[in-house]
């Protein structure tokens, strides 16, 4: 099950019949044994939509916000006509942050877990979403652009997405990571 009515707009082979999906979901969540994630594709989990896929039994919500890789601007490049080229392009940075996404869902449902991936290029940004509630982080552009470079340049990038987690512990007060998800003050901090 896809959940990216956006980019099905733009292809042109794209499919959008989304009808009844909730609770096709829903279906899955009550046969599957194991835990079910929904996860978006670059636009973002509303706190509204998050309280729905909770209410059908979904486990965990990877939030996919906007800000980073846009599927939207993938099928404009693809396009290979003026109307879904333009359309692709008008709605690029579509969607809600992943930042925004995380504050709203940890705020009305503290005990859902959360992965927060869309747009994060750095272990201060990872730090901070941490802060925010978040439980997992996920980074999918920055590992590809260094993994077409070569393997010690994604070895290089885990190496400083470290160093900057570890600075933004040591700068805040926090002895690891789980302490971090308890304090605040790193939501305020530029
Ligand atoms: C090459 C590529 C392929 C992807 N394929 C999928 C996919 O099949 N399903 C999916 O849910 N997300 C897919 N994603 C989205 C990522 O899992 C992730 O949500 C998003 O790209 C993270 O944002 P970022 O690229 O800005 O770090 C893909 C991302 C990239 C870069």
């Amino acid at each position: 099950m896809h959940l990216n009515p956006l980019q099905e707009c733009i292809q042109p082979e794209g499919d959008t019949n989304f009808k009844n999906l909730l609770h096709k979901i829903g279906e899955v969540c009550e046969k599957l044994p194991v835990p079910v994630i929904v996860k978006e594709v670059g636009n973002g989990i509303s706190a509204s939509m998050a309280e729905k896929l909770i209410n059908v039994g979904v486990n965990a919500i990877d939030v996919a916000g906007a800000g980073g890789t846009s599927w939207a601007m993938v099928e404009s490049e693809r396009a290979n006509n003026y109307l879904r080229s333009e359309l692709g392009k008008t709605f690029a940075n579509w969607g809600i942050s992943t930042a925004d996404c995380i504050n709203d869902i940890s705020h009305q449902f503290p005990d859902i877990p959360l992965i927060a991936s869309g747009g994060i290029r750095n272990g201060l940004q990872i730090a901070k979403l941490l802060a925010l509630g978040t439980d997992v982080v996920g980074l999918a552009y920055p590992f590809l652009k260094a993994a077409i470079e070569s393997t010690e340049a994604i070895d290089q990038f885990i190496e400083l997405l470290n160093a900057e987690i570890k600075t933004a512990l040591f700068c805040t007060g926090n002895k690891d990571v789980n302490s971090l998800q308890k304090s605040s003050c790193l939501r305020k901090i530029n």
